[in-house]
């Protein structure tokens, strides 16, 4: 069973300021609901019962933001709104599930993925980054299945274009299991388009092993001087670890870029 998630949220989100020069892009509202709620919701049907954030002490508003109750309460006490009644509701609901650790400098994603060691308790989790939005299918959903199914671990991928590759992780293929799932071979984060193994980007849903944390540990800075897990998963793949790209049937939305933001918007008020 995979019942806990991950979710980063604590880097610097240049790719949207102004916006974030004072918000955290994972509040930013999208058709009247913020970012982080349609990765909880993800989440949430797909089974998850305990989410770890990782934030910062610049984007406490995001622990803010489910830790208002005596503001509900007082609120809900004086209208008696049915509509605010049931919002507080959800609010309660996420809370519950959700734990905090806090990376204070961003040093990157495997830096940020090490903070959450000392809550995973299962053989398996899921990571998710929440500027990485998927509609129309539950990939949460469907790798965990796969995960499962393969006892192993999955990443969520799609084809990008080939001047594009280094903004991605890329990864090469060793076997093909299926029409949408590939046993990955090796993985390069942000490669030149010369070094690109193929166009096949890893997306932000992963199904990682506890043993990553072994990987992380000593890990040194790689790609633009950050700690990356792409590097901790390429030194489990080395370790012998299997690991499926699974091709993803959902809709991917780009909310951690400008122009990403202001289109996912709009296609959610298309659903
Ligand atoms: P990105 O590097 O893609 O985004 O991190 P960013 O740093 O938030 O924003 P830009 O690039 O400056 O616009 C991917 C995910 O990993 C988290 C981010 O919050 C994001 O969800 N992250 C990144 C961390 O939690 N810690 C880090 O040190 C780096």
């Amino acid at each position: 069973m995979i019942r806990q998630a991950i979710i980063p949220l604590a880097g610097l989100g240049t790719r949207l300021l102004p916006l974030t020069s004072v918000f955290a892009k994972e509040l930013l509202p999208m058709n009247g609901k913020v970012g982080i709620e349609y990765i909880l919701d993800e989440c949430i049907d797909a089974g998850i019962k305990e989410v770890v954030f990782i934030i910062s002490k610049n984007k406490m508003m995001i622990k803010d933001y489910f830790y208002k109750d005596s503001f509900y309460k007082k609120i809900i006490k004086k209208k008696g709104d049915k509509r605010i009644i049931s919002a507080y509701r959800k609010i309660l609901k996420y809370k519950k599930m959700i734990k905090f650790v806090y990376q204070n400098k961003p040093l990157g994603t495997g830096d940020a993925v090490l903070k959450t060691k000392k809550f995973i308790k299962d053989k398996y989790f899921l990571m998710l980054l929440p500027d990485d939005l998927i509609i129309k299918k539950n990939c949460s959903k469907d790798m965990i299945r796969i995960s499962k199914k393969n006892k192993c671990s999955v990443m969520a991928s799609m084809k990008v274009k080939k001047n594009n590759v280094s903004r991605w992780g890329i990864y090469s293929v060793s076997k093909r299991l299926n029409k949408d799932n590939f046993f990955i071979k090796d993985v390069i984060e942000k490669p030149t388009i010369k070094n690109a193994p193929s166009t096949n980007a890893v997306i932000g849903r992963y199904i990682l092993p506890k043993k990553i944390f072994s990987k992380l540990k000593n890990l040194k800075p790689g790609q633009g001087g950050e700690i990356h897990i792409t590097d901790a998963i390429k030194k489990l793949i080395n370790g012998g670890h299997k690991i499926i790209g699974h091709k993803f049937r959902g809709k991917y939305l780009d909310c951690g870029s400008m122009s990403g933001y202001v289109k996912s918007g709009i296609e959610i008020a298309k659903l």
